[in-house]
C-alpha cells in the first residue's frame, strides 16, 4: 500500500507537470480581474502554493494571502516558493479542512477556489455559506474549474465515454447528483446569497509540434482525467485508451500530424451583500 507521502508526492509531479499547460489559463484569469489592492484573501485548497502567489501577485502591494490545504507536503512547497520568491510577509500557509474552517467573520475580502470545492465537498451550498460568512460585506468568492475538453480528435465518442465514466478530476461517477457538477457553481453562489453572479470560460488550445514539457503536461491531462479505471467503463475502452494516451504506445494520439486540442476552465463568481444592500 502506498504511504500518505508517497501519494502526495506523485500527486505534487502531475501538479507540477500539468502547470505548463494550467498556468497560462489561469494568468488569462487573472489577467480578466483586478483583486482589490491592499486586500486579504484566502485560497482554499491550495496545493503547492503556486498559484498563491499568482494571486498575491494580482492583488498588488499590500495585500495579503492565506493559503490554506490539507495536505502538509504540499504547505511546505509552498512555503519554501513563498520564501523563494520572498514574499513570505504577504503569503502564509496552513493547515485546514474546508469542511471545517475556523475563521473569524468578515475576515477576507476575497476567496479564491482553483480546482478544489467543486471536487471535495458533497455539500458545495453549505460550503458557499461558510465562505459567505468569512468573507467581509461586498467581497467576493470566485470558484474556478477545469471545466471541459477536447483532447482526442477524431475520438470524440470515446472521449464523451471517457468522461462519462472517469473518476478523475471532474467525477461523473454512477449515482452522483447533477447539482454537484462544478458547472452548477453559480447555483451554488446564488443560493448560498451571493449577489452580482458572472460566469467565463477561458480556452487553452494546445498544437503540435509542442516541447517534450507539454506533451508530459498532456499525458498527465489525459491520467489525470481518464487514467483510474472505473468498473462502468468497458475494456474496449480501457483499451483504446491506452493505445491513444499512454505515451509509449506507438498510437499516441500527441503524434498526429498536426495535433489540435483544447481544455477550458470556467470561473464562477459573486459577491457578498454590502451592509447597505
Ligand atoms: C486539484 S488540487 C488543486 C490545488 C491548487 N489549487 C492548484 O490549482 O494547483 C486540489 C487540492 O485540494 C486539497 N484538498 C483536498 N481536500 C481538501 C479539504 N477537505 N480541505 C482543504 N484542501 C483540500 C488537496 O490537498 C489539493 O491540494
Amino acid at each position: 500500500m502506498k504511504s500518505r507521502e508517497t501519494g502526495a508526492g506523485e500527486y505534487l509531479h502531475k501538479m507540477k507537470a500539468f502547470r505548463i499547460l494550467k498556468e497560462p489559463v489561469i494568468k488569462q484569469v487573472l489577467e480578466s480581474l483586478t483583486l482589490p489592492a491592499r486586500s486579504k484573501g484566502l485560497d482554499v485548497g491550495c496545493g503547492d502554493g503556486y498559484y498563491t502567489l499568482m494571486l498575491v501577485e494580482n492583488a498588488g502591494p499590500g495585500s495579503n494571502v492565506t493559503g490554506i490545504d490539507v495536505t502538509d507536503p504540499f504547505l511546505d512547497q509552498g512555503r519554501a516558493l513563498s520564501s523563494k520568491f520572498n514574499l513570505t510577509e504577504r503569503v502564509s500557509f496552513i493547515k485546514g479542512d474546508i469542511e471545517d474552517l475556523r475563521f473569524e467573520k468578515n475576515t477576507f475580502d476575497w476567496v479564491f477556489s482553483i480546482d478544489c470545492v467543486e471536487l471535495f465537498t458533497q455539500d458545495p451550498v453549505s460550503m458557499c455559506k461558510k465562505l459567505a460568512a468569512m468573507i467581509k460585506p461586498g467581497g467576493s468568492l470566485f470558484i474556478l474549474n477545469l471545466s471541459s475538453q477536447q483532447l482526442l480528435p477524431g475520438y470524440h465518442v470515446l472521449e464523451a465515454r471517457l468522461n462519462a465514466t472517469s473518476s478523475g478530476m471532474a467525477p461523473f461517477a454512477p449515482g452522483m447528483k447533477p447539482d454537484l457538477h462544478g458547472l452548477r457553481s453559480l447555483g451554488w453562489l446564488q443560493n448560498a446569497g451571493f449577489v452580482n453572479l458572472s460566469a467565463a470560460t477561458y480556452v487553452r488550445d494546445v498544437t503540435s509540434p509542442f516541447s517534450d514539457d507539454i506533451r508530459e503536461g498532456l499525458l498527465n491531462l489525459f491520467e489525470m482525467r481518464w487514467g483510474r479505471n472505473n468498473p462502468e467503463s468497458s475494456k474496449k475502452d480501457q483499451l483504446e485508451y491506452k493505445r491513444l494516451c499512454r505515451g509509449d504506445s506507438p498510437d499516441c494520439i500527441l503524434d498526429i500530424p498536426g495535433y489540435y486540442g483544447f481544455f477550458t476552465y470556467s470561473l464562477f463568481q459573486g459577491s457578498k451583500l454590502s451592509k447597505d444592500e
